[in-house]
């Protein structure tokens, strides 16, 4: 699936980014992140444009990023600033500078038409800014496959249990069916598996002695943001959609930045809503889901290999695939809109 490019993805958390130039590959284009020295984040096209050394291999200076070449030297906004040994700067001594934004602990690129960026608000949760809840971020993950397959895979609740049966999914409940609808960019698709032990990763924590009752809703804003909501409360019978509060509840957010046809980065974290004053636990989960996605990655990437084999062959549709096929849909729209 091509890219849409007239949206924000992560490049980095920000933890991660310092004045020292970051290079990364977002969308095909290569570009060097960086913080100028009044602390913003900058991204610039990863080319000097007097012999094309990568600006990644250059050094923060106060003015911006200096080559490593020849010292030309670009400020954040991708223009030259400093030339060694000449005062005149030449109008096309620039690079392209990308729009970013920081927000929630990450680094955001603007990949599409800039003038657009500025009206077009960040992925933000609620969660977030609520000391009741916990935000763990964890190691970002590359997966050599391209983004819409890992896209569908976050809009299908049912693979967890033939995929993470140790963790994410259980035995018991693997024939409960899925619900999808989409409202505007977003697409959700609930299941529910009602009555049954905690999955492996519910029970490591202890907090449940009988049997539950457990929600996934994974809500995908497109192209690019995955939401699952998921999490378990002690078994009862009737509606329990609006319980899902006083139960175990964890969010996995997951934010894909395609980096070119047949790579991906997942930018993956987790906010809880319980033991959040333990420092241990966030880990604990980290390590359960890396457990989940190593199994995904493995899945997808076999996958890929198998599309690049035979890439027309057809597929069967099933009744499962419901949010997958909603989800195409709205990514297909907005390609055609650009
Ligand atoms: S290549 Fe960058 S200044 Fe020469
Ligand atoms: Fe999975």
């Amino acid at each position: 699936m091509e890219f849409v490019r007239n949206a924000w993805y992560v490049a980095c958390w920000s933890r991660d980014l310092t004045t020292a130039p970051l290079a990364a590959t977002l969308l095909g284009d290569r570009v060097v992140l960086f913080r100028d020295s009044a602390g913003r984040a900058a991204a610039l096209e990863d080319r000097c444009p007097h012999r094309y050394l990568p600006l990644s291999m250059g050094r923060p200076v106060a003015a911006g990023l200096q080559c490593g070449y020849h010292g030309m030297t670009f400020d954040a906004t991708g223009a030259c600033v400093e030339i060694p040994g000449q005062t005149r700067i030449p109008p096309n001594a620039r690079v392209r500078a990308y729009p970013t934004a920081e927000s929630n602990g990450m680094v955001w690129l603007w990949m599409g038409a800039p003038e657009r960026a500025a009206t077009a608000p960040v992925y933000d949760q609620p969660e977030f800014h609520d000391p009741a809840w916990a935000v763990e971020y964890g190691t970002p993950l590359a997966y050599d496959c391209n983004y819409f397959p890992l896209a569908e895979n976050l809009c299908d609740p049912v693979h967890v249990n033939y995929v993470h049966p140790s963790t994410l999914g259980s035995a018991v409940g693997g024939e409960a069916g899925v619900e999808a609808v989409r409202e505007g960019d977003v697409v959700t698709t609930v299941r529910w598996t009602r009555d049954a032990p905690p999955i492996g990763f519910f029970a490591e924590f202890g907090l449940f002695e009988g049997n539950v009752d457990r929600w996934q809703y994974y809500i995908f804003h497109a192209p690019a943001t995955s939401v699952i909501d998921f999490g378990s409360l002690p078994a009862a019978p009737g509606a329990r959609d609006d319980a899902r509060g006083e139960g175990f509840r964890v969010y996995a957010l997951h934010f894909l930045t395609p980096v070119d046809e047949h790579r991906t980065i997942d930018f993956w974290l987790t906010l809880r809503n319980r033991l959040t004053d333990d420092d241990s636990i966030g880990p604990r989960m980290s390590a359960l889901l890396m457990t989940a996605f190593a199994e995904d990655k493995a899945v997808l990437e076999a996958i890929e290999a198998e599309t690049r084999r035979r890439p027309a062959a057809p597929t069967v549709r099933l009744a499962i695939d419901k949010g997958a096929t909603l989800l195409r849909r709205v990514i297909e729209e907005k390609l055609a809109a650009e």
